[in-house]
């Protein structure tokens, strides 16, 4: 007899924090409603309670940063400058590093790839892995190397070693994942990092998948640079931020220009101020650095151990359960007992378009995934196998403006608030959807490729101050890139 699959403790048992919306009820097409079941963290995460009460009891203080004598400003620099800190402390920086607050990693990567001057003819080395914040940046600043998706971590040292020792042009800076965003596998970077140093080139890491699912401590992984996200990581208050060597920045010339930025300005010059604030140019987000500093606290107060355990936990139920399911078929970069991946499962359904899918789950069970790309257009047409032919057909469609709809796939990712209940749904979702086919008849918007029932009675909640959109569903995208 086969032996039941083994369920994973619930955050409640394991007491990892409270987010908010962890009782949230949403609405099914026909109107009623149900406990809503989020597996979509790799896009967003919900706040932790922690960062939400810890941004209330700032508000009342909240006043200008660097630029007032009132208290309030000085209470609101001191928080500014301390969240700094806990950002240091979080990612484990060096005293020579600094904590630069932007509003999410494809800001940090942009600003570090305008800040960067690669001597000539040297090159990025990189993969096609990447999600596009760790992807675009860098065509700006030199020229691009990217490694094909490798079938092993193994694999992927070897090529990187292979690249930075026969690439005809010298590597200056080597920027990679810590963790796929598409298929969750934890990038070696503490050895991609050896590697690159051994050969003269600095290692940048996108950390927005991996900071809040694996500790991360640069000193001890000799990583240069890093890039985060807030909204990634229970702080979903428009503060994200790059962590870099005074050396890398010192001199670079600020990407956004203005005040705070500056020390001295004349009608035809400008003295651009010290480290951070030549790079944080107009009033800070300091309500977002609040945020962020108590979500990195909070993690570390559980325990990234805890949290990684606990998303294992689930990734081993989670894939148990899928093989139950003959029509659903995860994609995978890297499989096996060595591979650490975070909770992040793609996959495809037979015979059902990735934006249907995600459709169904949302309208017929309460469940959100996230659909389509997910902003790694390359790395996708790679693991559905998508040639040069079809892949060279979309283009010419779009750029003749034309709506093509784009091939993907369909995500399902967690984090602390997920539950062994909420996988259990998705799978007995999926189990329906694929014996049975959808139980409501669904319109496509031809402009967008997105589904909707045909009857969707769901009404959406009002806020206080955003006027009523009226719009007609399918004037909404859910955006599959
Ligand atoms: N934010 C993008 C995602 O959903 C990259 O993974």
């Amino acid at each position: 007899m086969a032996t039941a699959p083994t369920r994973a403790a619930s955050p409640a048992a394991l007491q990892l924090p409270l987010l908010a919306g962890h009782d949230l009820q949403v609405p099914l097409a026909g109107g009623e409603l149900r406990p809503y079941v989020n597996l979509d963290y790799a896009a967003s995460t919900p706040a932790m309670e922690r960062v939400v009460d810890a941004v209330n009891a700032f508000l009342p203080w909240y006043a200008s940063v660097h630029r007032g004598a009132g208290f309030p400003s000085q209470v609101s620099t001191r928080a500014h400058e301390a969240a700094r800190h806990a950002i240091a402390g979080f990612v484990g920086a060096r005293p020579s590093d600094h904590v630069v607050f932007v509003r999410n990693t494809t800001e940090a990567l942009n600003l570090l790839a305008s800040c960067l001057e690669l001597a000539p003819g040297h090159v990025v080395l990189s993969t096609a892995v990447e999600h596009h914040a760790n992807m675009l940046p860098w065509r700006r600043c030199a020229p691009v190397v990217a490694l094909q998706p490798p079938p092993s971590p193994e694999a992927l040292l070897e090529e990187v070693r292979a690249a930075l020792e026969v690439s005809k042009r010298p590597v200056g800076v080597v920027s990679i994942t810590g963790a796929s965003n598409v298929t969750g596998e934890v990038f070696p970077i503490a050895e991609v990092a050896r590697l690159a140093h051994e050969h003269g080139a600095k290692v940048v890491v996108d950390a927005a998948q991996l900071a809040p699912h694996r500790a991360i401590d640069m000193a001890a992984s000799d990583v240069d640079c890093i890039a985060l996200s807030g909204h990634k990581m229970y702080a979903p208050f428009g503060a994200g931020a790059l962590v870099a060597p005074h050396a890398w920045l010192c001199d670079a010339e600020p990407m956004l220009a203005g005040g705070g930025a500056v020390s001295y300005v004349t009608l035809d010059d400008v003295s651009w101020a010290a480290l951070p604030d030549r790079l944080e140019a107009g009033s800070p987000n300091v309500v977002g650095a609040v945020a962020l500093a108590t979500a990195a606290t909070a993690l570390q107060d559980v325990g990234l151990d805890r949290v990684a355990a606990h998303e294992r936990e689930l990734c081993a139920y989670l894939d148990e359960r899928l093989r139950e399911l003959p029509h659903v078929h995860p994609l995978r970069l890297w499989d096996g007992e060595n591979v650490d991946r975070l909770g992040v499962c793609t996959f495809t359904v037979d015979g059902l378009d990735h934006a249907l899918a995600a459709a169904v789950l949302s309208a017929e069970h309460g469940i959100g995934v996230r659909h389509g790309c997910f902003c790694a257009h390359p790395y996708i047409v790679h693991l559905l196998g998508i040639g040069d032919e079809e892949s060279n057909r979309v283009r010419a469609a779009l750029s003749r403006g034309e709506h093509h709809s784009i091939p993907g796939a369909v995500r399902a990712s967690f984090g602390l608030g997920t539950t062994p209940e909420h996988i259990d749904r998705l799978v007995d979702a999926l189990t329906e959807m694929t014996t049975q086919g959808p139980r409501l008849e669904y319109r496509e918007d031809p402009e967008t490729g997105d589904f909707t029932p045909v009857d969707d009675r769901r009404t959406f909640p009002a806020f206080d101050g955003l006027p009523d959109l009226d719009t007609t569903r399918t004037g909404v995208a859910c955006g599959q890139f």
